[in-house]
């Protein structure tokens, strides 16, 4: 079933109504999951209740009639509790899921970095998931062996390139997926988080190349809870609250109202 916010026909009919100056443009989105009301043990059981019309669901909404917008060129920092419904957000602008209501519209190629491991397995070599992951971005093949040598320097990871990507650590995985889809020179790049579990030097790293981009002209959504990290990178801060709008204005005035609440 199609939705009119489909992936595969946003591209002629939904971005003619965005203006030239918005990456994305969220409008009235609410995400509601519904949960089952008491722990259910196994899947037959899951059946029998729902068979039986005893199964009761309780409504949580992770966004709340949430609308705002990306410039395009900028860096936009997301902040908020957990659970507030960051990654919701980025998993929305990233089309890994569909709104309950409301509408989103993307103009440019999309780079998610959404969570660590996202897109790789773990029992291919590191090697073989630039490969994979690089073609989810929507890369050739020729296009990815032409940014091998350069992926691999970036995530240093040259000694452990050929094994298996489960005998990675949480940071080296980042660092793989970070150094991908940074490298494919994306119009609009998403970060969840993930630079957190990267080691100082390697965060520093990962900032230089976002500053680099930024003053290429590519937009950026960043979710963290690095205050100095969003007050460093990001032009704009949002501030989600319980899958509300809390804030918004510049990445100073937020981080500090944020951290005041
Ligand atoms: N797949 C899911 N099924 C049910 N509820 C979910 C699901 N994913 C998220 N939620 C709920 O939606 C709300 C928002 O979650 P989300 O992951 O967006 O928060 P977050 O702001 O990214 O938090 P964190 O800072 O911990 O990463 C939470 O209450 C969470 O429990
Ligand atoms: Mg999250």
């Amino acid at each position: 079933m199609k939705s009119p916010t489909a992936p595969d026909n946003r591209n002629t009919t939904e971005t003619e109504t965005l203006s030239p100056d918005t990456a994305i443009r969220i409008d009235r989105v609410t995400v509601r999951y519904r949960l089952p009301h008491e722990r259910i043990h196994t899947f037959k059981e899951y059946v029998i209740r729902m068979l039986r019309g005893q199964l009761r669901m309780i409504d949580h909404l992770a966004l709340r009639d949430v609308s705002m917008e990306v410039r395009r060129g900028e860096v936009l920092g997301i902040v908020g509790r957990n659970g507030a419904g960051k990654s919701t957000l980025l998993k929305l602008a990233a089309r890994v899921l569909q709104p309950t209501e409301g509408r989103i519209r993307i103009r440019g190629r999309v780079a998610p970095l959404l969570d660590v491991g996202g897109g790789f397995h773990p029992e291919l070599t590191g090697h073989e998931n630039i490969f994979l992951n690089g073609a989810l971005l929507g890369l050739s093949r020729a296009e990815i062996t032409r940014r091998l040598d350069s992926i691999v320097e970036f995530a240093e990871l040259r000694d452990c390139i050929e094994s298996p990507l489960r005998t990675y650590s949480s940071g080296m995985i980042a660092r793989l997926g970070f150094a991908i889809a940074t490298d494919v020179e994306p119009d609009i790049l998403l970060i969840d988080e993930i630079l957190a579990v990267g080691d100082e030097k390697f965060r520093a790293k990962c900032a230089g190349r976002i500053r680099r981009f930024r003053d290429a002209g590519t937009t950026i959504v960043l979710v963290s809870h690095d205050m100095h990290m969003v007050r460093e990178l990001c032009g704009r801060a949002v501030w989600l609250n319980k899958g509300r709008v809390e804030g918004e204005g510049t990445a100073d005035e937020i981080v500090t109202l944020y951290s005041r609440a």
